[in-house]
């Protein structure tokens, strides 16, 4: 028997795409399922400034494939020389509808972010005022924090003083993986939302680390124990509005992900959306979908929701995902769930 789900066509509000040939070979994977995207600014130079945001988007539009119609919502990555005034007209002319902070550090391309919280005050009161939200990558990079409690640390040393002192500005937790991030946000006003990705949903930290390391696994924030996997879950079909899909689907080629210093990121814009149907499904809350893909966000950034829709379908038979996508720059492999999947979208 077939089992149809139709939920307001999704978006995905966290999304590495990259530039060049990397952005043509994964660009159509996303454009695919998704009608909008928040698109990452930690490209090699960042994307600082307002012109350097719209010439990306001027590259994300050129790469679409004829006939297809994708919206990227462009960010603006967080320096300590960030000019308020540029962000303010940056959003006032409607290019840019997030601002990304990086600690200094604390992952892929993010040497340029953000070491003195103090420096950045003016652009937050700005953004406080203008209403345009702050989107944290919310890990401390002090060398004496264990990378696995480096998100609670930051929600207490970082993100907390930030809010309370910058009332009004509008926080989307990033890719969060702990059960501490979740609580927080539940005990938060509206002004505070959080991403929460696909893979996140899937693997624990066992996945990655036992009986042999699997790169593909590895992420920033990295994958945590079982119960904060659990508690994402919960977050993710609980209904509440604050939680919303931010893929963080993060394409780097196989030799620059199985290397004695590989690369943190999961691909997972090619299979996201079979993906979440299966999770949805298997914690009895098909239901709670449409808000986690296709409402929730954006309700948070005060958006319309997408008026088309997309169809998934539950098949009697496992479906099959491709291993990898061939890209001028070298292969890049598709997250593998690591369990048959009987959604696809139709
Ligand atoms: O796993 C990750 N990959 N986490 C990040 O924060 C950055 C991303 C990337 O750009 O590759
Ligand atoms: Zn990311």
């Amino acid at each position: 028997m077939t089992v149809q789900l139709t939920i307001p066509r999704p978006d995905d509000w966290h999304l590495h795409l990259r530039d060049g040939a990397m952005l043509r070979a994964v660009l159509p994977e996303t454009a695919r399922d998704f009608a909008r995207a928040i698109i990452m600014p930690n490209l090699v130079p960042p994307v600082v400034t307002g012109d350097q945001a719209s010439a990306y988007r001027d590259r994300i539009l050129a790469a679409l494939p004829d006939g297809t119609t994708f919206e990227p919502l462009m960010t603006l990555y967080l320096t300590e020389d960030t000019d308020p005034a540029d962000v303010a007209a940056a959003h006032a002319s409607g290019l840019v509808k997030a601002v990304k902070l990086y600690p200094a550090g604390a992952t892929t391309n993010s040497a340029s972010g953000v070491s003195d919280f103090n420096k950045v005050r003016p652009v937050l009161e700005k953004m406080a005022e203008i209403g345009l939200p702050l989107c944290t990558h919310g890990e401390v990079t002090d060398s004496d924090i264990d990378i696995f409690d480096r998100e609670a640390v930051f929600i207490d040393q970082v993100l907390d003083p930030i809010r309370k002192a910058t009332p009004g500005l509008r926080v989307v937790m990033e890719h969060i993986t702990t059960k501490d991030a979740a609580a927080y946000v539940t005990s938060q006003d509206s002004d505070l939302g959080a991403t929460i990705t696909t893979h996140h949903l899937i693997i624990n930290r066992n996945h990655m680390l036992v009986g042999g390391i699997r790169p593909h696994y590895y992420c920033l924030p990295v994958a945590k124990r079982e119960e904060h996997r659990l508690a994402l879950r919960a977050a993710a079909t609980s209904g509440d509005k604050r939680f919303f899909l931010g893929t963080d689907s993060a394409p780097h080629t196989d030799p620059n992900k199985l290397n004695t210093c590989g690369c943190a990121g999961c691909f997972t814009a090619p299979n996201t959306m079979p993906l979440l149907a299966h999770v949805f499904d298997e914690n009895d809350a098909l239901e709670k979908l449409a808000g986690f893909a296709s409402e929730n966000g954006p309700a948070f950034y005060r958006l319309p929701v997408n008026t088309d829709t997309m169809t998934l379908a539950k098949q009697d038979t496992a479906v099959s995902f491709p291993d990898k996508i061939d890209t001028p720059d070298g292969p890049v492999t598709v997250f593998d769930p690591g369990f048959d999947v009987f959604w696809k979208v139709t």
